[in-house]
């Protein structure tokens, strides 16, 4: 069983996948992180992001065997390194250095203690239409610009950063808007996915209606 799930920055991707890893037992990979590793590896090298024999270059030098624990890495989780994985995210060199990685988790996945699962969940921009257009459940979610932006705020917040609010909503519709009109795997929904805008929902509200929906599919 593959759950992939997409959507816009900080719509609640990351949450939901969560709450479904532990409800099923699946193995997850933030796909996410592996471009902000590639981000952060650039810009801690001087580098400009948008350079494309720089970007390639670090994508290519992640380990395989390293990519896994990268979601654990609290470093990449910065604005900066958000804004610098949605510059790097655009070229299709490094899409296609971090493709292998993904799809053979989707097929073979592991959990983070090394034992295998009987499922994936994999969160990103582009899971359901170019990573694993065959995945039996697509989700994708969505939700206003200054619901995320506000949601961002109070995470920031919590981490003692400081941040006024109109910058962060600058930033996230930046964000959106580089993500959604890249020419290679661009942010959009899959045909087959269940939309959800999770602006007037609750975590709760999003894995029930979540949970309806791969029941259905597991059905059919
Ligand atoms: O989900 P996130 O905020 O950690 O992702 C950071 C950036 O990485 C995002 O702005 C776009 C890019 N990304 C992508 O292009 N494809 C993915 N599957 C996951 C992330």
């Amino acid at each position: 069983m593959i759950i992939a799930i997409d959507g816009t920055s900080a719509a609640g991707k990351g949450t939901l996948a969560r709450r479904l890893q532990e409800f099923f037992d699946y193995a997850y990979l933030d796909t996410g992180a592996l471009y902000r590793a590639v981000g952060k590896r650039v810009l801690d090298r001087g580098q400009d992001p948008s350079d494309e024999s720089a970007a390639k270059q670090a994508a290519y030098e992640l380990a395989p065997e390293m990519m896994l624990q990268l979601q654990n890495d609290p470093s990449i989780r910065t604005e900066v390194c958000g804004s610098a994985a949605s510059k790097v995210s655009a070229i299709p060199a490094v899409r296609q250095a971090l493709f292998d990685f993904q799809r053979n988790f989707a097929l073979h996945p592991v959990k983070e203690d090394g034992t295998p699962a009987k499922g994936a969940i994999l969160d990103g921009r582009d899971i359901g239409t170019v990573v694993c257009p065959d995945a039996q459940v697509k989700l994708f979610l969505s939700a206003s610009a200054e619901v995320r932006a506000k949601r961002r705020l109070k995470e920031l917040q919590e981490k003692g950063i400081c941040v006024i609010y109109e910058d962060v909503l600058n930033d996230v519709k930046k964000r959106d808007e580089r993500d959604s009109s890249r020419a290679t795997a661009p942010l959009k929904p899959a045909e087959d996915a269940l939309i959800l805008d999770t602006s007037d929902l609750t975590v709760d509200d999003v894995f029930a209606r979540a949970i309806e929906f791969i029941n259905q599919k597991a059905n059919i």
